[in-house]
């Protein structure tokens, strides 16, 4: 087991040479490189550029008129969560992964992350500006974090974390550490892998109702952005799990399990607001069990037992983590492998 002292000099924080990924410091040394995984990813990542322009939402309006009022109460708050979410997680990025994360191919793909996560911003801006085109409407909906109770108690949550890492300028304590890998396993596991695949889950449903293609088209994309997001950051966790094993302990373990439970809560009590006036082939329990199907998962990605056991309800999800992924993913390569050379991995996993 590798003995990491209290306090680390940053002797060594340009070179790479001996630092571990969590030590303070800006390594700059890409030759040799410590990790090249962290490098294949950044290089997939490009493989998967898209455009904001390439999604056609007008074809989405003559649904938005056939909608229930059960379902439109349902598209609004969706809506109204898609409003802010991304540009939550694009803070964290900048103000908490990438000052910590201590590897310039580490960086490089936190850059292209972020990245992502500005075309993500500016998709639901689009699809703001073309569902609601009431200005006040609008306004509202970007508010939502303040004024909706059940989108306000998530971005409550994802503050909380944000916080729990702001004031760390470096971490030097074996509890700064753990208090990083929580905020990353937080955004990665609680936020992109359950907030971000819930509100998916009602994309697809209603895709699945014929309702809707322009908005899943984009959703395709962002799915697969999001999946890659979070199997970064569980490289990342796993890499560090390597270097540094005692950091993962049982508390650690259960601090993982009573965040992910907490993340279904909030999730869960948002499925009830969405689906309060009662939506025709898709109940609150269904959901509740997807959700933790998939709170399941990504404790298993980490190594830790799962602490629901339940099924994934909705086979239109299925579909959606292997058909409907595949066949972007072939367009897009054709598409865009002009000039890239290597192989493409892809995660089906999550
Ligand atoms: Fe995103
Ligand atoms: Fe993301």
């Amino acid at each position: 087991m590798t003995t990491i002292p209290e306090q680390r000099t940053t002797t060594g924080a340009h070179t790479g040479g001996r630092n571990l990924l969590l030590d303070p410091g800006m390594d700059l040394t890409l030759r040799p490189m410590r990790y090249p995984r962290f490098f294949d990813r950044f290089r997939d990542a490009i493989r998967n550029t898209w455009t904001v322009e390439e999604v056609d939402l007008h074809s989405d309006l003559a649904d938005l008129g056939k909608l229930s009022a059960a379902e439109r109460h349902l598209v609004s708050r969706l809506v109204a969560f898609f409003a802010t979410g991304d540009t939550i997680v694009a803070n964290n990025l900048v103000l908490n992964l990438y000052q910590h994360i201590n590897s310039p191919e580490g960086r490089l793909y936190l850059s292209r992350q972020l990245f992502e996560e500005a075309v993500h911003v500016q998709f639901y801006l689009n699809l703001l500006d073309t569902y609601v085109p009431d200005e006040r409407e609008r306004f509202e909906a970007f508010a939502a974090v303040e004024n909706i109770p059940s989108i306000a108690r998530k971005a409550e949550f994802c503050f909380r974390w944000i916080d729990s890492v702001f004031e760390l300028r470096e971490l030097r304590t074996r509890e700064d550490r753990r208090a990083f890998l929580l905020n990353l396993i937080c955004f990665a596991a609680c936020i992109e892998g359950l907030f971000f695949y819930g509100a998916f889950a009602y994309v697809y449903f209603l895709r699945s109702r014929g309702l809707l293609h322009g908005l899943a088209s984009g959703t395709n994309w962002v799915f697969r952005d999001e999946s890659m997001h979070m199997a970064f950051a569980f490289d990342v966790v796993e890499t560090v799990r390597a270097e540094e094993p005692d950091l993962f302990n049982a508390e650690l373990e259960q601090q993982v399990r009573d965040m992910l439970a907490e993340a279904v809560e909030c999730e869960a009590q948002f499925a009830e607001d969405l689906l309060e006036q009662g939506v025709s082939g898709m109940s609150l329990s269904d959901m509740r069990e997807y959700l933790q199907h998939v709170a399941d998962r990504r404790l298993a990605v980490l190594g830790i037992a799962p602490m629901y056991g339940s099924r994934n309800p909705f086979a239109f999800m299925e579909l959606q983590d292997v058909q409907e992924l595949s066949n972007f993913f072939e367009r897009r390569v054709s598409a865009y492998q002009v000039g890239v050379a290597g192989s493409v991995s892809f995660d089906d996993d999550f």
